[in-house]
């Protein structure tokens, strides 16, 4: 406990009630007089383990926490509260430390959902595979990682490509992910994909892709299944 309190810069007293609510919360466990990591907190809050969770707590801290406290508001007028959707774009790129930290969350929360997706459809009949607003790469890391015969892009805004070619790299030279930086639908993707002419087998994409002229979902999907060979699919 001197230790954690050294570590923490604080005094003896507040550190044992932070190591006792941690353990409360089963982030640690303790044994004799010290404390350890649970299992939960050696998987999800280290950094650099593969479903690291961090980045998604420090960016809610640092963006939703409070405004959580006025959620009523938020309800009653049918706005988000921590950014002006007819001034700014969710994905604004204006505060860098913003834009990092939304990304790093972003991508430490779609890993794991990636490993979920990975369990519960099965990707056997599919060889590649194309991430519409795929960010940071978590989907296509995680799949390509697990499945050894698929081959992905991510199409994405070009300051998000530069994040996702970060991951890849930390992800390792065996992970087959390319980037077509661009924006769908305008960017065709498939062009500068390595399998390239043959099309994704299999097409990703998220339901908040902001596109110019606001078409309704399905068209969306339409212009998505066009670009599939025949037995693809879409999630
Ligand atoms: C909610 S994020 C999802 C990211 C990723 N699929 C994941 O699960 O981690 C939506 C993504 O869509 C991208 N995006 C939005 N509009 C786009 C467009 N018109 N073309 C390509 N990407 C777009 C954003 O840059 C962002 O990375």
């Amino acid at each position: 406990m001197t230790e954690a309190a050294a570590e923490f810069r604080m005094d003896d007293r507040p550190a044992d009630l932070l190591l006792a609510a941690s353990a409360s919360l089963g982030l640690l466990e303790k044994a004799g007089a010290s404390y350890r990591n649970s299992e939960l907190a050696e998987q999800f809050l280290v950094e650099g383990r593969p479903y690291y969770f961090g980045a998604q707590i420090r960016y809610s801290d640092l963006r939703t926490y409070l405004p959580w406290h006025r959620v009523g508001e938020a309800l009653r007028s049918n706005r988000p509260l921590t950014w002006d959707p007819q001034q700014q774009s969710m994905f604004d790129t204006t505060n860098p430390k913003m834009v990092a930290e939304f990304w790093d969350a972003m991508f430490s929360t779609s890993r794991f959902t990636a490993r979920a997706l990975a369990e519960a459809y099965d990707f056997g009949a599919h060889r590649r595979l194309l991430d519409v607003g795929g960010g940071a790469g978590a989907f296509p890391i995680e799949l390509c990682q697990r499945l050894p015969q698929l081959q992905a892009t991510i199409l994405d805004l070009p300051h998000v490509c530069a994040r996702a070619e970060e991951r890849s790299t930390w992800a390792g030279s065996a992970t087959p992910v390319s980037l077509t930086p661009g924006s769908w639908p305008t960017t065709q993707p498939a062009r500068t994909a390595r399998w390239w002419p043959a099309g994704p087998d299999i097409t990703t994409e998220p339901n908040d892709l902001e596109i110019a002229e606001h078409p309704v979902r399905s068209s969306r999907l339409d212009r998505g299944f066009s670009l599939f060979t025949s037995g693809g699919g879409g999630i």
